[in-house]
């Protein structure tokens, strides 16, 4: 173990590479990485960071944006195939074909998403500032693209707009159970809920809080209580337990784990980097057209 840490910190020297991390990546990953948080801080930060090469820990959406957004900077995904089945699941056409019928519209897309997704949108959004820029659009009628539960959570806290849902959904989070969450509050009667907008609304009409997964650590290590019960993936009770020693986390169910987060292993950081493999290609069309949506969420997020 104590050999693969030092070889990729090594490499990381030689080559000026720093190492980003999303919370759903294995523990020793969050560990090793420079810099670990949820999709909108990775996508700020790979912009301010001076180092040339990223090595990403996350899936493929996440190394696109940074790419997209510093095309200067070499990305490194460790994983290739660490993909979000989610950024597939809007399609072009339904986007062309809702713009024809709306004439007052904004297409709101989710960072998870792939590049020629991002292409034809209005603005990105986070789970961490979705609400603050939709508030924020001028058009009344909302194309919320592609996941259809944060779309409608983010509806309804906007009742003054109108949206239009897609049917994305993220099976991690969409496969959460209210019965399930049920079952977990009355074996924790203490506990507070912090769950994902990723869930579904069932789910979140039974939270005492909704957010990212930054917003989630944040208001567990702020709370006075000592237990939670976690509506997101199982990757995020690593910072949770390491912010908050004394406090009891749970799970909902056994099938919180995004299988494409777990892809990345030490040993693919430190071969990825050893040999600069899976570099994030973006070409220029798609990177000048999908930049704007990206830049859009940053100065709207502010
Ligand atoms: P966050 O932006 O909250 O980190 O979420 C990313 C994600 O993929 C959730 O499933
Ligand atoms: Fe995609 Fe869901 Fe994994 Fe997040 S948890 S990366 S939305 S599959």
């Amino acid at each position: 173990m104590k050999e693969i840490l030092l070889k990729i910190e090594k490499l990381k020297k030689e080559k000026d590479a720093v190492i980003l991390a999303h919370y759903y990546v294995n523990d020793e990953i969050q560990e090793i990485a420079d810099y670990v948080g949820d999709s909108y801080y990775l996508s700020k930060i790979a912009v301010e960071l001076p180092q040339k090469m990223i090595v990403f820990c996350g899936v493929t959406f996440m190394g696109e944006s940074a790419k997209i957004l510093s095309p200067e900077k070499t990305v490194i995904m460790p994983e290739a195939l660490a993909d979000c089945p989610m950024a597939h699941m809007a399609s072009i056409d339904k986007i062309k074909e809702i713009r024809e019928k709306y004439d007052d519209l904004a297409v709101v897309c989710y960072i998870n998403s792939t590049a020629e997704i991002k292409k034809c949108v209005d603005v990105c959004v986070t789970s961490s500032n979705a609400l603050k820029i939709v508030r924020a659009l001028p058009q009344q009628n909302i194309y919320f693209v592609p996941d259809q539960n944060l779309g409608q959570y983010i509806a309804s806290q906007v009742p003054e707009k109108h949206f239009i849902f897609n049917d994305g959904y993220c099976h991690v989070h969409d496969e959460i159970m209210i019965d399930e969450l049920e079952e977990a509050k009355a074996a924790h009667p203490k506990a507070k809920v912090l769950v994902h907008p990723e869930c579904t609304m069932t789910v979140i009409g039974a939270a005492d809080y909704v957010g990212s997964t930054a917003g989630i650590i944040d208001y567990a290590t702020a709370s006075d209580a000592d237990e939670f019960i976690i509506g997101t993936e199982i990757g995020i009770l690593y910072q949770l337990k390491k912010n908050n020693p004394g406090k009891k986390f749970y799970t909902i169910n056994k099938n919180q784990i995004c299988p494409n987060m777990k892809k990345i292993t030490l040993a693919k950081v430190a071969y990825a980097l050893e040999n600069g493999i899976n570099q994030m290609e973006v070409d220029d069309e798609t990177r000048t057209k999908a930049v704007l949506a990206l830049e859009k969420m940053l100065e709207l997020a502010r």
